[in-house]
């Protein structure tokens, strides 16, 4: 057992949502997801090993009531570990990103745990093995432990051994994420909660397989081909779909605040005066540009206060 150990994993937006689970208890999704990681925003987590009765976690510089769900989901989430050898730590962890308001930062948190406790518990840095640790943290974690693309297989079996994430071979170097935050307060609603809601109550829902099928067939091909009229249209579509069935759900679940409608049309003005951008969004209310490094100064010129991520600039998680 090391007696410290420190990661960082990059945050991840999906251009094919991971929307449903087949199985809560091992975090198992309806259907496989696509997404591209934001570069050197992310999650660094630094585990230390102490001598105390239970863990104590400190987020961005303040320690955490150990009652709250966020201090209880991280002991669980280390308790998988800790049949190999018990042990307590101080978990200290850093975001720079808002947490909790749709950017992800469960993802990138559960991704940089996993890779400090494989560190602790001298567990190869294996992505397929680590992502299926993440997977059970939080879903989309399961994406967070490579730079660039990465798809995660839903996979068949009932014990989740082959539900998985990897990396894409595909570098696409000209691709920017625009993160323009409408706010950064905590969300009403957590994923798992709405995924619960949506699956409950939601009509339109059983096409939601077919359409995430489809559209990760199509990225792939844009991928491959480099197209990123057909990578664009395909995310956005594929992100108002997901929202269509949260809206659509009972008692209804909309994660758009006015601001957020207000960037959806100025995106929409945009590409019709010919500026090729496209916009995702998670289950929140912040939107995310995608868009090519020459339309950079026409973008910003209608989002001033966007971050724009190169998503392969970063370091890899799986090397750090
Ligand atoms: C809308 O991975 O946060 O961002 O597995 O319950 O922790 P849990 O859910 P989570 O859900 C992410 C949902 C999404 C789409 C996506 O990232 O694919």
């Amino acid at each position: 057992l090391q007696t410290q150990a420190e990661a960082f994993a990059p945050s991840n937006i999906a251009l094919c949502k991971y929307w449903g689970k087949r199985q809560a208890a091992l975090n198992l999704p309806v259907n496989s997801s696509l997404s591209i990681s934001l570069g050197e925003l992310g999650t660094r987590t630094r585990l230390q090993v102490i001598d105390a009765p239970s863990d104590e976690v400190w987020l961005n510089g303040q320690q955490l009531d150990a009652d709250s769900r966020f201090v209880r989901k991280v002991s669980q989430f280390i308790d998988l570990f800790r049949s190999l050898t018990p042990a307590r730590f101080r978990v200290t962890t850093h975001n720079n990103i808002p947490t909790a308001a749709g950017l992800a930062s469960s993802a990138s948190g559960f991704a940089a745990l996993t890779l400090a406790l494989a560190g602790i518990y001298a567990i190869p840095r294996d992505g397929r093995s680590l992502s299926r640790i993440a997977r059970m943290g939080s879903g989309s974690a399961s994406r967070s432990l490579f730079c660039g693309f990465a798809q995660w297989h839903k996979g068949e079996l009932d014990d989740g051994s082959d539900s998985f994430a990897e990396v894409l071979s595909e570098a696409w170097p000209d691709l920017r994420i625009g993160v323009v935050e409408i706010t950064t307060a905590e969300k009403s609603v957590d994923s798992r909660a709405g995924m619960t809601r949506t699956t409950d109550s939601c009509l339109l829902y059983e096409k939601w397989p077919q359409q995430a099928a489809r559209d990760l067939q199509t990225l792939r091909q844009a991928i491959a081909a480099q197209d990123f009229t057909l990578l664009g249209e395909t995310a956005e579509h594929n992100a108002l779909s997901m929202h269509a069935t949260m809206i659509a759900s009972w008692p209804p679940l909309l994660y758009w605040q006015p601001a957020s409608i207000e960037a959806m049309q100025q995106v929409w003005q945009c590409r019709a005066q010919g500026i090729e951008v496209y916009f995702t969004m998670d289950a929140g209310p912040n939107i995310k540009l995608l868009f090519q490094q020459h339309s950079i100064e026409a973008v910003r010129a209608c989002f001033p206060t966007m971050t724009v991520v190169d998503p392969w600039h970063g370091p890899d998680p799986l090397q750090g």
